[in-house]
């Protein structure tokens, strides 16, 4: 394959995932959610908004847990990588008082994101914008800390993509990583939340990781299989779920449409015969 049939290809990778997330009717979905709530988007917090934002295992919660490894300051610019609606950068510009920039492929999520911004009064403070992962155009050494959750499983090109966040972070700034990785054999089941067939997943082992981070130069600095937690999570919102009568207000059932529940079980499964799990790794560029 030449150069530009290769370019050509990426191309239509980019936009299968940009399609594949685009879900007409999410802001409004979202504002109907809110209305339920009882908010309106002058009233709604940044906590309110948690279901439907945080895209990934485990939420808020996760993000939380996450968010802690990276020690974040008021003075920090951090990355979030693929950062969706935006819902981890508004947490962490809330919770740990620094500048967030968010980055991601799919135009729809980061349209919605801004607005989610401006109603909770963070545009001053979070900002998103469209782009590839792969092609961040930011200065070399522009951020503190950067972090990525849930949005390798989209991406081939780890060492691409660790090298380009290298370049991106100052001496001593840390990456942090919570993906979906493969830890087992059995076949994966599709849909999954991150795409709809196998030919779109990009899912990677832990060693691919390690593997890439290493040859950008990153040293790991811890790693933390979060199954028992993911478990444990899912176990609470399948409660909650049947308790409720159905999904709350907000939910990821609004970010995945009609697919939610089949994408949700094929992950949940997964995640309990262990052919896949959340993991966290945190790395550091060198001072
Ligand atoms: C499962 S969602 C997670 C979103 C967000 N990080 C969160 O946790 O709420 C995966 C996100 O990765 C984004 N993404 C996938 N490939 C990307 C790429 N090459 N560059 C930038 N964003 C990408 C998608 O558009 C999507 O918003």
């Amino acid at each position: 394959m030449n150069a530009t049939e290769n370019s050509r290809g990426a191309r239509a990778e980019r936009e299968d995932i940009a399609d594949h997330y685009t879900r007409a009717g999410l802001l409004a979905a979202i504002e109907d959610g809110v209305a339920t709530l009882g908010k309106t988007p002058a009233s709604v917090s940044v906590e309110d908004l948690a279901p439907v934002d945080e895209f990934h295992v485990g939420g808020r919660e996760a993000s939380e847990a996450f968010l802690d490894q990276l020690g974040l300051t008021p003075s920090d610019r951090v990355l979030d990588i693929g950062c969706g609606l935006g819902g981890s950068a508004r947490f962490a510009a809330t919770r740990d008082g620094c500048h967030v920039t968010g980055l991601d492929l799919t135009h729809g999520f980061v349209s919605t994101g801004r607005t989610l911004c401006d109603w909770v009064g963070l545009g001053d403070r979070v900002s998103l914008q469209q782009g590839n992962a792969l092609t961040m155009p930011f200065e070399a050494d522009a951020f503190d800390a950067a972090y990525m959750l849930h949005v390798g499983m989209n991406i081939a090109d780890k060492p691409a993509l660790c090298a380009a966040v290298h370049r991106l972070l100052r001496p001593g700034g840390r990456f942090g990583i919570y993906d979906l990785m493969r830890t087992g054999e059995e076949p994966l089941q599709y849909p999954l939340p991150w795409a709809s067939l196998a030919a779109q997943s990009r899912v990677g082992t832990p060693s691919d990781y390690r593997a890439a981070m290493a040859a950008a130069r990153f040293t790991l600095v811890a790693e933390r299989n979060r199954r028992d937690f993911a478990l444990d999570f899912f176990a609470r919102l399948r409660a909650r779920t049947a308790a409720a009568g159905g999904p709350g207000p907000l939910g990821p059932h609004l970010v995945m449409g009609d697919t939610a529940s089949i994408r949700l079980r094929h992950l949940v499964d997964a995640i309990a015969n262990s052919s896949l799990a959340p993991v966290e790794m945190i790395a550091e560029k060198a001072q």
